[in-house]
């Protein structure tokens, strides 16, 4: 994805945006910028490929002024290259803006302005709106950014600098994330709480629609007729150490290894073991509400929507429904479009989020931050295990209120109170892990299989596995592998089994002997202690025995390894642009690529 940072105030700009755009770098991008108002107009450097050129072209031709835009880009019109990299100016070179979303009457609005005699110098659907500005009425500047906005179809998070007007930058927001970092007599803006983390942990999140204007003065918020709204300021929960690699390699890794803390976190102060239940201030959903619930739907995106998977129990086809929208980023187009279905459609809408303060934080009636910290690593992986245990928390609050017994609330909250323990112990599995990544490493299929709340965990393993180390792998119910995939079986494709000490065992069982049967080799997570699979299984890893409702947060943690150490193996470095896979950007984000999810 794109990213944007903005800075006005006092200091030299251009360190300030390269620090920021750094901060950006997990997200994927192919080249890079920076405008700058110098006193005397708009000065811009680019470049194709990574923001330490940035920063060599800057030390050798550097630009100053304490306003300035800067951006990096993950090609969608246009390819990748020096020219097409963000900003973009008008016919005149005075109006400069970054811009991430896509345009998608570009074309249209292009052929109208070149017949109106503009002269377009990229292939960016981004350049159209430099030339709508440029042509907008209005006394202000702020007055020409809201009326070159008003035809155009599609998205965006931009920020817009003019020679005209100096010391000013004006920010909109429609479809892509953007914020304000408050800070002394400085402001700047961000598509991610990151990139300001530098100067600030006092932001402002923009909604939908909005318009801001910053001045080394202040900020004030507008909407399209120019009136001024009230925004709140928030804190970011995380500081620039937190962002920080420390010992490890790869982010991918250090998140895998922090989940003891992370799952800890997502149960600090919520689980209350005399009443057998979780406190879960805010879920906004008193016990009068939870009595009428009569359905729930689970809304998300790949990983997030394993977690959901997990999540699920039979559908009652009754109304009174209660949307859960589950989003590590609370950005994701797709989950926030279904959310505002929901909503629309009069459902109360509940988020599992992890960035506090995203949009599906904030559009959603009530909710359940995770609290894992940042997730930096393209692959979400604590993210997962957090999302399973406030589903769990959600669960045990929503079960006691409508007659789970106080017995078996105590039980799971005993259970779960146990929980940051076990993954810790989890982990240990390493060692083991990476010997097997060695023996698969260069195997060109693998199968995920599991039953139950464990087949999730096979398509959460067999997604990782795709997603960081580029091998062919699918995940299927245990039970239907017989059913087609059973042909793919052969002695250098491993079958991964999830199959803990559960009451589907003894099924998934049976179906390892089908792969013995046809000459597979059969990997099992199950749990400790169990010695039944000594014969059956080629390669046995064990995680510490759990109640079955909680097993998948541990048995998906030796997967999760074994994407990171067969994609480290494999040597595999590339990043996805925005729209496509494209292998360009390196960096320590993950081993097999920097992150790359779908634009919001
Ligand atoms: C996979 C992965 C993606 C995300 C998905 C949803 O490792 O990271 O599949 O899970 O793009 O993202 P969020 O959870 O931010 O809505």
């Amino acid at each position: 994805m794109c990213g944007i940072v903005g800075y006005v105030g006092s200091r030299e700009a251009a360190p300030i945006l390269v620090e920021g755009l750094t901060r950006l770098e997990y997200r994927g991008y192919d080249s890079a910028g920076v405008a700058v108002l110098n006193g005397r107009g708009v000065e811009t450097r680019k470049v194709a490929g990574r923001i330490t050129a940035l920063g060599e072209l800057l030390t050798r031709t550097p630009v100053h002024g304490a306003c300035g835009i800067g951006h990096t880009r993950w090609a969608t019109h246009g390819a990748p290259s020096e020219r097409n990299a963000h900003p973009h100016v008008d016919c005149t070179g005075t109006v400069a803006l970054v811009h991430n979303g896509i345009i998608e009457n570009a074309e249209i609005l292009r052929a109208r302005l070149e017949r109106a005699g503009h002269r377009f110098a990229t292939e960016t659907d981004t350049e159209t709106l430099a030339h709508l500005i440029e042509d907008a009425p209005g006394a202000t500047f702020e007055e020409r950014v809201i009326a070159g906005l008003a035809p155009v179809e599609g998205t965006y998070g931009l920020a817009v600098i003019s020679e005209a007007d100096p010391g000013k930058i004006v920010v909109a927001r429609r479809g892509s994330p953007l914020l304000i970092g408050v800070g002394a007599g400085e402001y700047l803006v961000a598509s991610d709480a990151n990139a300001v983390l530098q100067r600030t942990r006092s932001v402002v999140y923009l909604n939908d629609g909005d318009i801001a204007v910053l001045t080394p003065l202040g900020y004030r918020v507008l909407d399209r007729a120019a009136r001024v709204q009230d925004r709140a300021v928030d804190d970011i929960e995380w500081d620039l150490e937190t962002l920080a690699l420390g010992h490890y390699p790869h982010f991918m890794l250090k998140e895998i290894c922090e989940q003891p803390d992370s799952v800890r976190a997502t149960l600090r102060g919520r689980l209350l073991p005399d009443e057998g239940t979780a406190r879960l201030d805010g879920l906004n959903l008193p016990p009068a509400r939870c009595a009428r619930v009569q359905r729930i739907v689970i809304l998300g995106c790949g990983t997030s929507w394993h977690a959901g998977l997990v999540g699920r129990r039979k559908p009652l086809r009754l109304p009174g429904t209660l949307t859960v929208a589950i989003s590590q980023s609370g950005e994701t187009a797709d989950t926030l479009e279904a959310l505002r279905a929901a909503k629309a459609a009069g459902s109360t809408v509940i988020g599992i989020v992890n960035v506090v303060g995203s949009t599906i934080a904030r559009e959603a009636d009530g909710g359940i931050y995770l609290h894992a910290g940042p997730e930096i690593g393209v692959a979400s992986t604590k993210a997962f295990t957090s999302q399973l245990v406030a589903l769990l928390l959600f669960a045990l609050y929503l079960g006691r209120q409508r007659g789970l017994a106080l017995a078996a609330g105590r039980t799971l909250v005993r259970e779960l109170e146990r929980l940051p323990d076990l993954v810790a112990r989890t982990l240990e599995l390493e060692p083991a892990v990476r010997a097997l990544a060695e023996r698969y490493g260069d195997a060109r299929n693998a199968l995920y299989l599991g039953r139950g709340v464990n087949f999730p965990v096979a398509l959460e393993g067999a997604l990782k596995l795709k997603e960081i180390s580029y091998v062919h792998a699918e995940g299927y119910p245990a039970a239907e592998m017989k059913h087609g995939p059973i042909a793919l079986i052969d002695d250098n494709t491993p079958v991964v089994f999830v199959a803990p000490k559960d009451p589907v065992y003894a099924k998934v069982v049976s179906n390892m002997q089908e792969v013995k049967a046809r000459g597979g080799r059969v990997v099992a997570i199950t749990s400790e202690g169990n010695g039944d699979l000594r014969r059956l299984a080629d390669h046995q890893l064990s995680v510490p025995a759990t109640l079955p409702l909680l097993s998948p947060v541990l048995t998906v943690i030796p997967l999760q390894l074994l994407a990171y150490h067969i994609a480290v193996l494999r040597g595999c470095r590339s990043s996805r642009s925005c729209g496509s896979r494209r292998p360009t950007t390196t960096s320590a984000s993950a081993p097999g690529r920097t992150r790359s999810r779908p634009p919001p």
